[in-house]
């Protein structure tokens, strides 16, 4: 019944909104079988018209699109019947040249770019398939589309979902190997957006991972979107150069897509190292007099340095950010700060949206079964989002990421399991309806909810700099 419920009402949604969404929901379906059954209730949906005034208004879509799907050759029964009743009534000649148009004029970043050349792959690498013949790219690739990510000031797009590598290394005692293996996984899944940082020190992972797929030829630099952190250790505007290469260096990168400051709190350490100095009593050693508009202006740096494309903040407060506000030349791109379910920090996000600040949202799961999980219960096992996700045919976890994203946050979630990595990708041919938006707003609880009060940092809430102390 949920799967039915929710395969139906993807499938009158997608084929009310445009083509290349129909071949889409399509593509996204599992099995075989599931494709065959809804490539016929999709027939069914184009031929009673229901799709077709839309199809009407976008021709060059339809023509572009269908041909390469006919060429891809997809086994599915039910799809060339599909493909038929759309060859009689649209399908005239295929240009690429239409789908550069279609691109320009609409201002789309690629949705028909990206599956055109998916199905390219398709056709010609039988790598890109999976044991059920689908091809496992689709849906990564679509995450750099139009629908699934949002713009940044620097002109480049940020894929609405992230895959965090926070714990996959030395932060959880990880090896390289384990961490590696995750994070290729993670790339297979399909994710694009991949967030790291000095301070988890697996960024050398990274690099060899990507290191890999780009030589390979599984990926083009420009196809990943790359976040890292400069250190609390390296919050000082004479370090900030020396901590971006280093990170380049280890990332075998030219440039990131994104540098954030990871934390407005400065600790004292050894160059180059991520660990604070403490002193005997296991106290950090910090330095309150670094000024955070100094250690901006030399973020700026690596952007006309060409190093990093786009720069931004990570748990900074409103006052913070104000700051930044008055003295940049570039403005922050970016804010990351924990955000979900329970933790939805609303007044800081609507400071960001009257500031045009994307927000970028870490633990959206609530981080379950980390060391770092608060008193509250595991927010992946709260009875409303068990009896949401039951409603909906989904998991608890697709309910939270998928709440973020319709609020066009940024969620950064962080798996090293295969099947809970795909499962986090599906969020995107579903959506929740307002009445269960409202439902998940009312679980918020405010500032006890933090699970990232940085407090392992002995003596970090005394700092002047603590952002956290703030009402938001
Ligand atoms: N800027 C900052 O200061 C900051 C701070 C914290 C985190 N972050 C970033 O945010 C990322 C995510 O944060 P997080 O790992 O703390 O929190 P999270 O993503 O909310 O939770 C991760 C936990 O959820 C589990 N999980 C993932 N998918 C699941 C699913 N479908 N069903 C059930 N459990 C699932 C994972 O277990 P499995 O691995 O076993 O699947 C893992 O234990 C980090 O990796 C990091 O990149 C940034």
């Amino acid at each position: 019944m949920g799967e039915d419920y929710r395969m139906g009402e993807l499938l009158s949604n997608y084929a009310r909104s445009s083509f290349s969404n129909c071949i889409k929901a399509l593509c996204m379906l599992h099995t075989n079988s599931q494709r065959e059954q809804y490539a016929h209730q999709l027939g069914s949906y184009v031929r009673k018209g229901k799709a077709m005034s839309r199809l009407r208004q976008r021709p060059q879509t339809v023509e572009v699109m269908w041909p390469k799907m006919h060429t891809a050759s997809f086994s599915t029964p039910g799809l060339p019947a599909v493909l038929k009743v759309l060859e009689n009534k649209h399908a005239t000649s295929l240009k690429d040249s239409h789908v550069a148009k279609y691109h320009q004029t609409k201002n789309l970043t690629s949705t028909p770019v990206v599956i055109l050349n998916c199905i390219r792959q398709h056709s010609s690498n039988k790598r890109v398939l999976d044991n059920s013949g689908f091809p496992k790219q689709l849906i990564g690739l679509t995450t750099m589309g139009d629908m699934t990510s949002l713009s940044l000031n620097s002109g480049s797009r940020i894929p609405l979902l992230g895959f965090g590598t926070g714990s996959l290394g030395p932060l959880t005692q990880m090896s390289d190997a384990e961490a590696g293996r995750a994070i290729g996984a993670g790339l297979e899944c399909g994710f694009r957006h991949l967030d790291t940082a000095a301070f988890y020190r697996n960024e050398h992972v990274i690099g060899s991972v990507l290191g890999e797929w780009i030589s390979a030829g599984k990926l083009k630099r420009e196809e990943v979107f790359v976040t890292t952190k400069l250190p609390p250790t390296g919050l000082h505007e004479s370090k900030v150069e020396a901590w971006m290469l280093r990170s380049l260096e280890r990332l075998k990168l030219s440039y990131v897509d994104l540098y954030l400051i990871h934390f407005p709190v400065a600790m004292l350490g050894s160059d180059g190292e991520v660990a604070p100095h403490t002193t005997e009593d296991g106290r950090v050693r910090f330095d309150p007099e670094v000024s955070l508009e100094k250690v901006w202006q030399a973020m700026e740096k690596q952007v006309k340095a060409g190093r990093a494309r786009a720069i931004g903040l990570s748990n900074f407060n409103s006052t913070q950010i104000s700051r930044i506000l008055k003295v940049c030349e570039i403005r922050p791109a970016v804010l990351q700060i924990e955000v979900n379910a329970y933790h939805q920090q609303r007044l800081l996000r609507e400071f960001c949206g009257r500031h045009q600040i994307p927000v970028c949202g870490y633990a959206p799961l609530g981080a379950p079964w980390t060391p770092f999980s608060s008193k509250l219960p595991t927010l992946i096992e709260d009875q409303a989002v068990l009896a949401m996700a039951a409603r909906y045919g989904r998991s608890p976890a697709q309910i939270l990421l998928r709440y973020l994203v319709q609020q066009r946050v940024v969620a950064v979630f962080k798996s090293a399991n295969p099947g809970r990595m795909r499962e986090n990708m599906q969020i995107f041919d579903f959506s929740l309806k307002p009445e269960d938006m409202k439902l998940l707003d009312n679980l918020d609880r405010g500032k006890e909810a933090r699970i990232y009060t940085m407090k392992s940092f002995i003596g970090v809430d005394e700092q002047p700099e603590y952002p956290f102390n703030a009402p938001f």
